[in-house]
């Protein structure tokens, strides 16, 4: 089939060259003529295992092409895949002004019968007036709908997620949109979920919402752990085995980022609201997970006298590993506060630091200082207390013993519970973790009880 793909980000490109993996005909439209070059030389604009090498391949192969010029990649298209981006507004809901200009582009350039089909997570209806304000628009006489793909891959495994997904699902509203569908995606020989086109938009933020709700709730119970002497991850462990509630999804943490989560239940909660529904739910997820974020830094301003002059060594700055993507991490709610209280903050991250630093540029800021490094034990060296953020290999390959050979006080704040609390022990690390006991250096052997 003869495919074009709107938009290079995340979703459209990764789905682009996937489909070309398969052996359909691919153009993948972006506005951005630099992001275009590049990835006409081969180079992926975002970092992602496996993306790169696909590219090079399909477009040596000729199946891939980039390109600004849409109506050439449009006119001919028997279906047009958009994945641009639906961006957060500040009262919660989704920005669909990229998605209306693509249909907009598309209702001028179509000439042959063509299938417009909806990745970006949008909120439910809006497929219904996607195509509405398609047909106002049409410059030729044509057939075109709408149909819903949402997509479910996660950064870091976009490419593994897109071949080995759990299901594919579409949402169409007549056989003809059903039946191209099911074509695209026969030679991925995935599961197919075939529903109408408001039940695909709602499977998208029903199932993002899920996985927001069981993180917030496992980082809820933490807190309480912390309170009553339990152990989240003992207590993990003990509800995993559980097939109703499954392993996945049950680490507690410093509170979940990225693209998704935080601007799903925002959109989802908001939705809600205009439609005269509240959604206690989701509205306490994302309650949870904002106080979550600055959890660890109200501990470690209650443990320390100050930050100011403090050299603090910062672990991550990505909302996961496997990622440059930064886009809601924790590290976006704890650095400006710990600038703010002069902090001297050594930061590593091995593939987020660049991006990041576009918005913390490396030297003074506000009351204190930001450098990067490239070597995580730089970031400790002399350090006075350490935040770990991100749980990125790196990190987890620091033994405990090296923070207390290398920092000048080794107290660690751990976002991600990396190490088990026995190992730990073992050294004169004070440690705080999430969930878990506190273990206090002056008081080894002995070890003390979260409040
Ligand atoms: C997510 C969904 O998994 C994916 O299906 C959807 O299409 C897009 O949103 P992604 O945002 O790439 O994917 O990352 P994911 O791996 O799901 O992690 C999201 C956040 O949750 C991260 O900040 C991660 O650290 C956090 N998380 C995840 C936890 O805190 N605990 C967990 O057990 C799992």
């Amino acid at each position: 089939m003869k495919i074009a793909v709107a938009g290079t980000g995340y979703v459209g490109l990764v789905a682009g060259v996937s489909f070309a993996e398969m052996g359909h005909q691919v153009t993948c439209v972006d506005i951005d003529e630099k992001k275009v070059k590049k990835m006409k030389s081969g180079i992926s604009p975002i970092y992602e295992e496996g993306l790169q090498e696909l590219m090079q391949k399909n477009y040596s192969e000729g199946r891939v092409d980039y390109t600004t010029d849409y109506r050439s990649a449009y006119k001919d298209a028997d279906a047009v895949f958009v994945g641009v981006g639906t961006p957060e507004q500040p009262d919660g809901s989704a920005d669909l002004t990229y998605i209306a200009e693509v249909a907009r582009q598309v209702a001028e350039s179509v000439e042959t019968d063509c299938l417009v089909v909806i990745k970006s997570t949008v909120p439910v209806g809006t497929n219904d007036k996607l195509e509405q304000f398609i047909l106002d628009n049409l410059a030729h006489d044509v057939h075109i709908e709408v149909a819903s793909n949402p997509e479910f891959l996660s950064q870091g495994t976009a490419v593994h997620d897109t071949f080995h997904g759990k299901r594919v699902v579409i949402g169409t509203e007549s056989q003809w949109a059903e039946q191209r569908l099911l074509e695209i995606y026969e030679p991925f020989k995935l599961p197919m979920v075939s529903v109408n086109r408001r039940s695909a938009e709602m499977i998208k933020y029903a199932a993002n919402d899920f996985l927001a709700l069981k993180i917030s709730y496992m980082n809820d119970i933490a807190n309480l752990c912390e309170h009553v002497g339990a152990d989240i991850q003992d207590v993990a462990e003990g509800m995993s085995y559980d097939d109703r509630i499954g392993s996945k999804f049950l680490n507690a943490g410093i509170g979940y980022g990225g693209s998704c989560f935080p601007k799903d239940t925002k959109a989802l909660d908001y939705l809600a609201e205009q439609n005269g529904y509240e959604l206690k739910t989701v509205k306490a997820a994302i309650d949870v997970n904002k106080n979550q974020k600055t959890s660890l830094y109200r501990k470690a301003s209650e443990r320390l006298v100050t930050f100011s002059g403090m050299k603090v060594a910062v672990l991550g700055l990505t909302f996961k590993p496997g990622t440059d993507d930064f886009r809601e991490a924790p590290s976006l709610d704890n650095i400006p506060l710990l600038l703010s209280k002069g902090a001297n903050i050594y930061a590593f991250d091995p593939v987020g630091a660049e991006s990041f630093a576009k918005s913390y540029p490396e030297g003074p800021n506000d009351r204190g200082s930001i450098t990067y490094v490239q070597d995580v034990r730089d970031a400790l060296k002399d350090a006075e207390v350490c935040f770990i953020f991100t749980e990125w290999g790196e990190v987890k390959e620091i033994r405990p013993e090296e923070y207390l050979e290398l920092m000048r006080t080794p107290i660690v704040f751990d976002g991600r519970n990396i190490y088990s609390l026995e190992e730990v022990d073992n050294t004169d690390v004070e440690y705080h973790s999430i969930g878990r006991r506190t273990i206090e250096r002056s008081t080894k052997g002995r070890v003390s009880q979260q409040s």
